[in-house]
């Protein structure tokens, strides 16, 4: 079985390589470990995938708004947050053959899993990447790529709440760029040092957080059976003392069952008034919020959803990929949503004759101002099929004789295989139900 979902894993890298999602970064020059491109199809997913979690998450929401900060911030931020001095892993190295490993990850702390040679002591390791602001390179001009995008969400949570009408509770949600120097990477684009993530903080009043908490709890969970994960897939995983974050009152891990098992998919965290009562005492300016309906002054505490776009996108692949054994071959299908398709319709002529590549590029200039469509005119209509079925394609428009006689075209469901006929006049009108609905 461990081999089988290796093996998996192993087609899944490289038909990402092959069709264009993902490519390893600076390939040319050897590779940079452990951070990655996103090609042609890669680009559109992400770019999907993340336009459904701001659908979700703020255009359905009546009290959440977005934002975009900046990825360098004042450090004062980041030792009022305490990743200064918490946002740390144990980083213990083999004395024999020099491999680096995360303690808090190994079964033996004693033996190096590698060549069973002598382990140093764990030592500390910040997982925030430096750098310098302005032309001077000392401690003094220091600032750090941002490991989460939590921190400019709360430090501009006075300047929303004064430029809006919004009152507690409320949100507010931000997709972005985030840097963690990991000590260990792992599995392709699951754990890697640049990534990006969605996140959604809620302010709500301090005795209302637990309630909230499964608000959110749930809401997020049943966000995932809408991307068409496998429930059985996705189950939730509650930290305990050792494993809560610095700043976490209570949190539970969404976690999916991937080929190298149960791992964190999501966090959702109590962060209590941790974080705003930190940057009121740090930036001296006052982040109490006044409950104009309880007469109540009091600092809101944060309700999080964090997610990973990267870790989001492995999953949707790694949930959607099937190899069907056919009575002539292998047929290879990603099961996407279709509203996450990087491609939602190919369009076929049967022939390159008698007007059909004509009527397909009508069909193409009909379609392509709405969804990102796809002609493909060349070889066997059933290997064009599988070319899209490969790249998670959900519908396969093909022109044909009947089409010559009356307007209509063949729409093959990539899911069921079935075929229907349809006017080319319905076609925007039948992808748009099929794609948004
Ligand atoms: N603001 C809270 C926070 O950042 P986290 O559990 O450290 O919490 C949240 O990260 C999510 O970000 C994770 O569930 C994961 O999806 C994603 N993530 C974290 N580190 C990552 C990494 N090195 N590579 C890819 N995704 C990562």
């Amino acid at each position: 079985m461990a081999n089988q979902n290796e093996e998996m894993m192993e087609k899944l890298v490289s038909l990402c390589k092959r069709r264009g999602f993902i490519f390893p970064s600076s390939e040319i020059y050897g590779g940079l470990t452990s951070i990655y491109d996103y090609g042609p199809l890669g680009t559109e997913l992400k770019k999907n995938i993340k336009a459904f979690w701001w659908r979700w998450m703020v255009q359905k929401q009546a009290n959440i708004v977005g934002l975009d900060s900046a990825i360098l911030m004042s450090p004062r931020i980041w030792e009022a947050s305490g990743h200064v001095e918490s946002f740390t892993d144990p980083l213990v190295d083999c004395k024999k053959c020099k491999q680096r490993f995360r303690a808090d990850l190994l079964e033996s702390v004693a033996v190096c899993p590698n060549c069973g040679g002598e382990l140093t002591q764990a030592r500390q390791f910040n997982l925030m990447f430096k750098t310098f602001m302005g032309p001077v390179e000392d401690t003094s001009h220091v600032v750090y790529l941002r490991p989460e995008t939590a921190q400019g969400i709360y430090v501009n949570y006075l300047n929303v709440l004064n430029s809006s009408r919004l009152k507690v509770p409320f949100g507010i949600a931000q997709i972005g760029k985030a840097f963690r120097n990991e000590i260990t990477t792992e599995n392709f684009i699951f754990r890697t040092r640049e990534f990006e993530q969605m996140e959604m903080q809620f302010f709500v009043q301090p005795n209302s957080d637990q309630e909230w908490f499964e608000h959110w709890k749930a809401n997020r969970i049943d966000y995932y059976y809408h991307l068409n994960i496998r429930p059985e897939k996705l189950r939730f995983h509650e930290h305990d003392k050792n494993e809560l974050a610095h700043y976490a009152k209570a949190a539970y891990d969404i976690q999916y069952e991937f080929p190298f098992g149960w791992k964190e998919l999501e966090g959702v965290h109590n962060r209590t008034d941790f974080d705003l009562r930190r940057h009121q005492e740090f930036s001296g300016k006052d982040l109490t919020y006044f409950d104009d309906a309880t007469r109540e002054r009091f600092i809101p505490y944060i309700i999080e959803t964090s997610a990973g776009v990267d870790r989001t996108l492995l999953t949707v692949l790694v949930d959607a990929y099937e190899e069907q054994e056919l009575e002539k071959d292998t047929r290879v299908v990603l099961h996407l949503a279709p509203s996450i398709a990087p491609i939602k319709a190919g369009i076929f002529p049967l022939v390159k004759k008698d007007g059909m590549p004509e009527i397909a590029e009508k069909i193409f200039n009909l379609l392509s101002p709405h969804y990102p469509v796809y002609m493909d005119v060349s070889g066997a209509v059933g290997r064009r099929y599988r070319r899209q079925d490969e790249i998670g394609t959900p519908y396969c428009i093909t022109v044909d004789s009947e089409t010559l006689e009356n307007e209509t075209v063949t729409i093959r469901d990539r899911d069921s295989m079935e075929q229907t006929r349809v006017k080319i006049e319905s076609l925007r009108l039948f992808l748009l139900d099929k794609i948004e609905g």
